[in-house]
């Protein structure tokens, strides 16, 4: 929460920095693609590459990204057999909570 308040404050007072700057949904995006993509798809569309990883563009349907905040900054453990421990940054996991509100179909 924290996070994702200072980004935007960032966002308001230095507009010209932030158009040099990925925004946060790219930030979101890029550290989904590069830990969680090998299994999950993280588009709007695709399947995923691992078979019982379920697309991002579902999970979002059954948790909001919101309640998936906790989860991410403690590590994702349940339901993850085959996949080692991930620990977001603070930042990081409010770029991907922003990212994933970009897949919620409205
Ligand atoms: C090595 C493969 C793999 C990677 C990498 C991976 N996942 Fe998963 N994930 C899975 C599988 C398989 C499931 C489904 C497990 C099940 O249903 O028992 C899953 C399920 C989930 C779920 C749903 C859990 C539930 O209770 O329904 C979430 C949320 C999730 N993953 C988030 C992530 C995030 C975020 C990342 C990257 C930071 C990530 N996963 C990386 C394989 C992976």
């Amino acid at each position: 929460m924290r996070s994702r308040l200072a980004a935007m404050s960032c966002l308001m007072l230095a507009p010209a920095m932030a158009a040099a700057q990925p925004s946060p949904v790219e930030e979101g995006r890029h550290a989904l693609d590069t830990r969680c993509a090998r299994c999950h798809a993280i588009g709007a569309e695709g399947a995923s590459p691992h078979a019982e990883a379920p697309p991002f563009r579902e999970i979002v349907k059954r948790y909001p990204p919101e309640n998936l905040e906790e989860s991410l900054a403690e590590g994702i453990t349940s339901g993850h057999p085959d996949m080692p421990e991930f620990i977001l940054t603070p930042e990081e996991i409010g770029a991907v909570v922003a990212y994933l509100n970009t897949l919620i179909v409205k």
